[in-house]
């Protein structure tokens, strides 16, 4: 039985992992996270009764005082589950920076990780890659287009592909012009027309910064110069991304549009099972249509290709930005293409840094929210 710690156990990932590990055996939730949702996290704490869970607030701890559980809470908690002797393995699914020094310690003590959250290696890459290197950890993608360039790539040596190509939907505006695009409200981002997931990643959707973050997060993963890394607009989203080879093949992963796969996969790999049932895949008849991504309609995936290029500090300014712009639009406070421009004039205005420490990164993140005033919701 492995100890299964899940960071962010109430959001979109969070529950879905929940529903894998109900098909699956082998594992036992020892403790989980979450953020301010505490009547989900006791409905979580009742049937899965972990040892240890861990919230965002130390004034919601008067909350549990019913359940028998140890309570952590925020940074100083995920750096004490972290740090526990008892947990195996890590599913990172929280959505922003908040587990970042945390998933590092794991990686420290040598916990096998499952990521989710894009941050880790967006803002921190060179730090955790070279952190899981020198510990012998690997890293497993629960992302759909990472996880599908590892299968591509199982039990074949990285030498012998030459390119990965991360497939995108192209989000709910792909068919929309600039000018339509203006005077989209937060309720068209969050209608997605393939996958249905957590509200930020819905938004960094729809102006393809989603693409941009999981280029540079496939760069570190998987070791590839930004020069290799093809984006490739697939509206059906049955190819989840593929690789080419120096012999001319190609290797695609396919299947339904569903985070249950991924997720399996990781906390299996690299065996497979039966596991949680979902539809069907069935190829016939189906069109795959494979597109340039329009870099003049959504610059901010280029924007984040460029500073994934520069290195350093530049991919945690281009996050931080983005992160708090979404944020300022979900809650009507500007309009749907002033996220570009909030991102672009922080990315052209701030200094970069090469090799950066950790505290240079944060100390960066941090001020970046705070001359933009983030208001998370
Ligand atoms: N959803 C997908 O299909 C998908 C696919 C690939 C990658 N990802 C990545 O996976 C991550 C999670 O995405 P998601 O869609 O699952 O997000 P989500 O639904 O918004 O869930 C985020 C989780 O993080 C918790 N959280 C947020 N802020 C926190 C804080 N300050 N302290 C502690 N916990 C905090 C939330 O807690 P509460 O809800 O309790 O506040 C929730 O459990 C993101 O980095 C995303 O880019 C998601």
């Amino acid at each position: 039985m492995q100890n299964l710690v899940i960071l962010g156990s109430t959001g979109s990932i969070g529950t879905q992992t929940l529903e894998v590990i109900d098909k699956l055996n082998g594992f036992n939730i020892f403790a989980l996270s979450a953020g301010k949702n505490i009547e989900l996290l006791k409905k979580q704490i009742e049937k899965y009764k972990p040892e240890i869970v861990c919230i965002q607030d130390e004034k919601d701890i008067k909350e549990l005082k019913n359940y028998n559980v140890k309570v952590l809470f925020a940074k100083e908690g995920l750096m004490e589950l972290a740090n526990d002797e008892k947990a195996d393995i890590f599913v990172v699914a929280t959505s922003t920076t908040v587990s970042v020094e945390a998933v590092i310690a794991a990686i420290k003590n040598k916990k096998k990780i499952a990521l989710a959250n894009k941050e880790t290696l967006v803002m921190a890459g060179d730090i955790v890659m070279k952190t899981a290197k020198e510990n012998n950890v690997s890293i497993i993608p629960i992302d759909s287009e990472h996880s599908a360039i590892l299968q591509c790539l199982n039990n074949l040596e990285n030498e012998y592909a030459k390119r990965l190509w991360i497939t995108a939907s192209g989000g709910p505006f792909l068919n929309n012009s600039r000018d339509e695009m203006q005077n989209f409200k937060a309720k068209d981002a969050l209608n997605h027309p393939k996958w249905n997931m957590g509200k930020k990643i819905t938004v960094d959707c729809s102006t393809l910064v989603n693409k941009g973050l999981e280029v540079i997060e496939a760069h570190h993963l998987f070791d590839f110069d930004y020069d290799n890394i093809k984006v490739v607009i697939h509206p059906q989203s049955i190819v989840h991304s593929f690789v080419e080879f120096v012999d001319g093949s190609f290797l695609a992963q396919m299947g339904v549009a569903s985070m249950h796969i991924p997720i399996q996969y990781a906390l299996t790999y690299p065996s497979r099972f039966e596991g949680i049932k979902t539809d069907s895949f069935n190829p016939i008849g189906k069109n795959l249509e494979f597109l340039e991504p329009d870099l003049e309609k959504f610059p901010l995936l280029k924007l984040a290709i460029n500073c994934g290029k520069q290195g350093g500090i530049m991919p945690a300014i281009y996050n931080a930005a983005n992160e708090t712009a979404v944020y300022k639009f979900l809650n009507n406070q500007i309009n749907f293409l002033d996220i570009e421009k909030i991102v672009f004039e922080t990315v052209e205005n701030t200094n970069n840094i090469t090799n950066p420490t950790l505290e240079e990164i944060f100390e960066i993140d941090k001020k970046i929210r705070k001359d933009l005033a983030f208001i998370a919701e």
